[in-house]
């Protein structure tokens, strides 16, 4: 039974100040018996995605030890993290550069665009790892200029995740909560959010969800044996590795829309698919997962052709 809407409303100062606190939902429609799938909307954050809350992190911490002073805040994202630096530096006063790869989604370079960030393309061959050779050809160009918070190895990344993601989850989930699954891309999410968990209940645990392929069309997400692992990345910090296939990854962005009014992103399916096999291997239990991003960005893609 749906709960009445609630006619309170909050009110705040800057915008920064809404990164966080995401709604945690139930997730009814994968037809295994005796499991909770329970996923974090991170869609629910201003910029949209899950990326706001390291990327502000890293931002604050420049700030606070006087290395943004005056600087350009300069990166290599798939994405998300671009757009989180775009309207975290306009809601903040700091101009953006950021190497992309060519190939992400017209949406995506859209909305960077109407953040004002400034924008280099690298080639769509390259992936991810070409845009982070970019960003370091650029700062090696002009070191003076830029500040480089480097997502894939500032441990901010992951500190962001266990101060605020790992205890939001907590604070519903600590009784209830078996497994911590979540899917890797710098792989801060996963660090920080199954470190702090663990710490708070040894008895979860953590999963890490992988693409099975080095071309898996799952932007954001990142297979570690043909990639630059991040420096942030530590493959003893969680107990299971699950791999992600593609299509079932893009059948389950539609069955979230289609049973469960949610559009996610692709590496929200790709989380929910990396899930339900971690739901048919254990006999019961409560799984907590991520949804990185919402679906709006990905309409152009080929999981809705
Ligand atoms: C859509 C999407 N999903 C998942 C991830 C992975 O998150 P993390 O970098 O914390 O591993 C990212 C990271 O950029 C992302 O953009």
């Amino acid at each position: 039974m749906a709960s009445a809407v609630s006619n309170s409303s909050r009110i705040y100062e800057n915008v920064t100040e809404l990164v966080g606190r995401t709604p945690l939902l139930k997730i009814e429609g994968h037809d295994v018996p005796g499991v909770e799938i329970w996923a974090k909307l991170e869609a629910y954050n201003p910029g949209r995605s899950v990326k706001d809350r390291p990327a502000l992190r890293m931002i604050q911490e420049g700030i606070r030890n006087g290395k943004l002073r005056d600087k350009t805040i300069l990166d290599a994202t798939s994405g998300n993290t671009g757009i989180a630096y775009a309207w975290i530096g306009a809601a903040l006063g700091y101009k953006v550069a950021l190497a992309i790869p060519a190939n992400v989604s017209d949406e995506r370079k859209r909305i960077l665009k109407s953040f004002n960030a400034e924008v280099h393309y690298s080639s769509e061959m390259d992936g991810s790892d070409g845009a982070i050779l970019l960003a370091r050809e650029l700062y090696k160009k002009n070191p003076e200029k830029y500040f480089v918070p480097d997502q894939y190895n500032n441990p901010e990344n992951p500190r962001a995740h266990a101060l605020t993601t790992a205890e939001e989850i907590m604070e519903h989930m600590k009784d209830k909560i078996t497994h911590f699954a979540a899917t890797i891309g710098t792989s801060g999410t996963l660090m920080g959010t199954g470190k702090r968990i663990k710490e708070l209940k040894p008895s979860v645990r953590v999963v890490a969800l992988e693409p099975s392929q080095p071309f898996h069309g799952l932007e954001g997400l990142k297979h570690m044996a043909s990639s630059i692992v991040p420096g942030i990345y530590n493959p003893k910090a969680y107990d299971q590795n699950i791999p992600i296939d593609t299509d079932e990854a893009y059948e389950w962005v539609k069955k979230l829309a289609q049973r469960e009014g949610v559009l996610g992103g692709l590496s929200s399916g790709g989380a929910m698919a990396g899930c339900v096999q971690l739901a048919k291997q254990i006999k019961g239990g409560c799984i907590v997962t991520v949804f990185p991003d919402s679906g709006d960005k990905y309409l152009s893609t080929r999981v809705w052709e």
